[in-house]
This record gives C-alpha cells, sequence and structure tokens, in this order.
C-alpha cells in the first residue's frame, strides 16, 4: 500500500521505516526541513537500536523515500498517519496545535478516498475534531475515513515493538477503513482489536496510565520496604510471579520519565476532570513519582552532608537506556538540584550527552563511566545501561575520593558492593 508519515520524529520516522520494511510504499515528511535534509542523506536525527540500518535497507529497497512536500506525500497515499507531536501544556493538557494544523494541511490534498490515522497520542474525542477540520478545509466531493490506531512502541526497543506488536487497536466505525486497516496489517501475527474510535483513544491513554501506576506502586512499596527493612526486589518477584499482576514494570526506581507517561497521565487526568470524573488515583501517581525523585535526592545530599564543591559523578542522561531521548529525564533534576547547592557534576552517558549540554552546558560531560568515577565524592546511578551492569567495580572503588554509590535503580547487590568497600544505597532495599 501507499502510505504517508506526516511528522518524522520518534514515533513517526519508526513507523514509517517499519512499515517500509514490511513492504509498502512510505513517503514521510516533515515541517522540519534540516530533519528532512538529514534523512534523505540517509542520517537518522535521534539513536534506536536498529533503526539506522533497517532505514538503509529499506531506502535501497526503495521502500521509504523523505519529502519536504506534504502534498507530495499525502496525494501517493491510500493511508495517511498523523505521527506530529503532542506536548503537554502548562495545564497538563495536551497541546493539540501541530494535530489540528497537520490536519488542515492534509485537508487540502486529499483527493478519492483516503485513511486518516491518528498515531500521535490525543485525548479521548480528538479523532472527531480531526475528522471535522479534515470536512471543513477539505476539497468538494473528497471522501475519508478517521481512524485511531495508537502505537505502544517503548523507546529504545521500537523497531521491535513496531515489527512485532503484542496487539493492533483500530478504532473505526467504517467497514471500508477497517477494510484497509486489515490490509495494511495483513503481514503481522498480533491479533487486532478493532474498536470504535474513542475507545480507541482511550485505550492509549488508560494503557500508559495503568503501566505508569504499576510504576508509582511499587516505589511506594519500596519507600515503605525501606522503613520496613524489607527489600523490594524480593517483593517485586513475589508478586509479579501472580500471573493476574505479572512481574514487567515491577521496577522500583527513580521515577518515570520520558515523553509519554509524565505527559500521557497529566492528559488523561486532565480530560477525565473535563469530562466530569475526578480521577484522583492519577494525581496520586503523578504525586508519587514526584516524590520518589525528590527522596533521591535526599538520599544523595544526606550521604554528602554538604553539597557545596562536593564532586559528583553520574551515570546516566537519558530518560532510560538504549536511547538518546532525555525529554522528562530524571537526570535534569538531579543533576539541576545539586548544582542549585554547589556541587560539581560530572556526567557519562552512552548516547545523550549532546542533547543534554544544550540544556545543561554547566555539567561537564565526561567521555568514559571510569572518569566519572575517579576522584569523586559520590557516585549517581541513574539509568541502567547495560555497560553499567559490566563495569570494573573494584576499580572504581579504588579510583574515587570517597567510595560512595548511590544507585536509583538497583543495578547491583547490596553485599557485592559493602564488600567491595563502598557506602553503598539503592531503592528500597
Ligand atoms: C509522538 C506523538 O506525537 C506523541 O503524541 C506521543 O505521545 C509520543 O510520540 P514524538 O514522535 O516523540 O511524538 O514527537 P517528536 O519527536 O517531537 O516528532 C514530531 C515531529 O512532527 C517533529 O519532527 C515535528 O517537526 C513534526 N511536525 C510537527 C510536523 O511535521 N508538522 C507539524 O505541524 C508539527
Ligand atoms: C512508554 C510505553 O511503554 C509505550 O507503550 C508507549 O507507547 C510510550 O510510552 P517509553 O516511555 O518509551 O514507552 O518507555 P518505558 O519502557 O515504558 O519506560 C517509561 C519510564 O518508566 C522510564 O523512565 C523507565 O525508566 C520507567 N520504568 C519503567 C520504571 O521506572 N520501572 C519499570 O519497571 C519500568
Amino acid at each position: 500500500m501507499n502510505l504517508a508519515i506526516v511528522g518524522a520524529g520518534y514515533v513517526g520516522l519508526v513507523t514509517g521505516v517499519c512499515f517500509a520494511a514490511k513492504g509498502h510504499r512510505v513517503v514521510a515528511t516533515d515541517k522540519n526541513l534540516d530533519k528532512i535534509k538529514s534523512l534523505q542523506a540517509g542520517k537518522i536525527p535521534i539513536y534506536e537500536p536498529g533503526l539506522e540500518d533497517l532505514l538503509k535497507e529499506v531506502v535501497r529497497a526503495k521502500k521509504i523515500s523523505f519529502t519536504e512536500d506534504l502534498g507530495e506525500a499525502v496525494r501517493a497515499a491510500d493511508v495517511v498517519f498523523l505521527c506530529v507531536d503532542t506536548p503537554p501544556q502548562e495545564n497538563g493538557m495536551a497541546d493539540l496545535s501541530s494535530v489540528e494544523s497537520a490536519s488542515r494541511q492534509i485537508a487540502k490534498h486529499l483527493a478519492g478516498y483516503k485513511v486518516i490515522v491518528e498515531k500521535s497520542t490525543v485525548p479521548v474525542k480528538t479523532g472527531e475534531r480531526v475528522g471535522r477540520t479534515l470536512e471543513k478545509y477539505c476539497p468538494a466531493g473528497v471522501s475519508f475515513d478517521v481512524v485511531s490506531n495508537p502505537e505502544f512502541l517503548r523507546e529504545g526497543a521500537a523497531v521491535q515493538d513496531a515489527l512485532n506488536p503484542d496487539r493492533i487497536v483500530v478504532g473505526t466505525q467504517s467497514e471500508k477503513a477497517r477494510q484497509v486497516m486489515r490490509e495494511l496489517y495483513a503481514g503481522y501475527a498480533a491479533p487486532i482489536l478493532f474498536t470504535d474510535i474513542k475507545s480507541a483513544e482511550m485505550i492509549k491513554h488508560a494503557a500508559n496510565a495503568f503501566l505508569a501506576m504499576k510504576i508509582s506502586f511499587v516505589n511506594a512499596v519500596a519507600q515503605i520496604c525501606e522503613l520496613a527493612g524489607a527489600d523490594i526486589s524480593q517483593v517485586a518477584q513475589g508478586i509479579g510471579l501472580d500471573k493476574r499482576i505479572g512481574s514487567s514494570f515491577l521496577n522500583a526506581g527513580i521515577g518515570y520519565g520520558g515523553s509519554c507517561f509524565p505527559k500521557d497521565v497529566d492528559a488523561f487526568a486532565r480530560i477525565a476532570q473535563e469530562l466530569g470524573y475526578p480521577f484522583r488515583l492519577l494525581s496520586e501517581v503523578q504525586e508519587i513519582n514526584r516524590f520518589q525523585r525528590q527522596h533521591f535526592i535526599r538520599k544523595i545530599e544526606d550521604e554528602l552532608w554538604v553539597v557545596k564543591d562536593k564532586e559528583v559523578g553520574i551515570l546516566g542522561i537519558a530518560f532510560k537506556p538504549d536511547t538518546d531521548d532525555i525529554r522528562e529525564a530524571p537526570f535534569l533534576t538531579i543533576a539541576e538540584a545539586l548544582m542549585n547547592k554547589g556541587a560539581k557534576i560530572r556526567a557519562y552517558d552512552p548516547k545523550a550527552a549532546e542533547n543534554a549540554r544544550k540544556l545543561l552546558p554547566s555539567v561537564r560531560y565526561v567521555e568514559t563511566p571510569y572518569a566519572a568515577a575517579e576522584g569523586a565524592d559520590c557516585l549517581v546511578i541513574v539509568t541502567e545501561w547495560k555497560e553499567f551492569k559490566d563495569l570494573d567495580l573494584a576499580r572504581i572503588q579504588k579510583s574515587m575520593a570517597h567510595p560512595t554509590v548511590i544507585d536509583g535503580r538497583n543495578l547491583f547487590p547490596p553485599e557485592r558492593m559493602k564488600e567491595l568497600g563502598f557506602v553503598y544505597r539503592s531503592v528500597g532495599r
């Protein structure tokens, strides 16, 4: 099939490349000309494992191309994917101005019959608005259907998630659009769940809010474990083995970050409120998340006693491993809080340092994890990159001014760290 991707960001690019790998013919467009130029030159602006290689493959097979001309992309397409950003506004509501303006532009180029797919995460009832906007701005006589087909991609594993999803959710009332979507996903093993459009929009918000709730729940239990002298890793394992609960998303840490959970929990709470239901559980999920991070900062401060002029090494900048994304990354809050109290911060991350340099230029970004530790009063683990698990801990212990590790991701067994001569504090253990 011929597909158009409008918005070649984290989601749009992965979606486009993966559909191309499944044999569809994809044209992706973006309002950011630099992005399009770099993609045309075969360079991807983000780090996502496997994406660059797959892009090269599909470019070679002439299955994907990039254009700054939205009209060109839309005119050729049977299905148009809306993948523009939906960032949070000050009040927590999703800012839908990109969705609105992209819909207007798409409308102008509609001809014949096309399916317009909402991929961006949007509050329930946005599909209706998109439909009305297309109707208002499209030429007379064209026909189209709007479909909600939310993405469930985890950054760092997005290619795998896009090629082998657990489920495919397709929200539409139109049998014609359903048939188009069946054809689009013919090469996928996952079950397709057909729903109405509002339910599909709701599934995305509810899924992300539920996962965020799982994380906040385990983080709250971790707090109680610390107070009681229990071990959250054992507790999480014990509850996760219950099939009804499941073991994933039960890692206690420093709270969730990233471009989705914080904004989607906010937006879901706001839309619920607007519709007349005060979803207080979600306020608590957010509150626990904030507390978790602040508590971790206090733990570091407590260990240092006086923060001013202390050398603090930080391992991990990205909001999670295997990405260079720093949106809502705990690193930003932690580094800023410590610098405000006069600490000198050096930080290491395999991929995200360049992005962080633009936001926090006063941090010293170092080239190796060992450079972050050398001579430091304290080493803080913020992201659980695999390479940190394999570090030569004895070397780190010897090189630090004071061998203290504050671990926000529970990477190491406490007994081992003690044996190696570290002062070691982790989360909920
Ligand atoms: C996406 C979804 O949009 C968001 O709802 C979801 O929750 C997370 O994933 P993401 O792909 O991460 O967002 O956003 P971003 O990387 O900012 O990409 C959006 C792209 O759309 C940008 O490249 C931007 O230039 C482009 N864009 C935006 C357009 O091409 N046209 C517009 O009118 C607005
Ligand atoms: C999430 C959803 O998983 C995905 O389905 C959706 O479409 C987009 O949002 P993403 O934000 O990329 O994906 O990553 P995810 O792996 O879900 O992690 C989100 C945050 O939760 C990270 O900050 C991570 O560190 C944190 N997390 C995750 C925990 O603290 N504990 C866990 O057990 C799992």
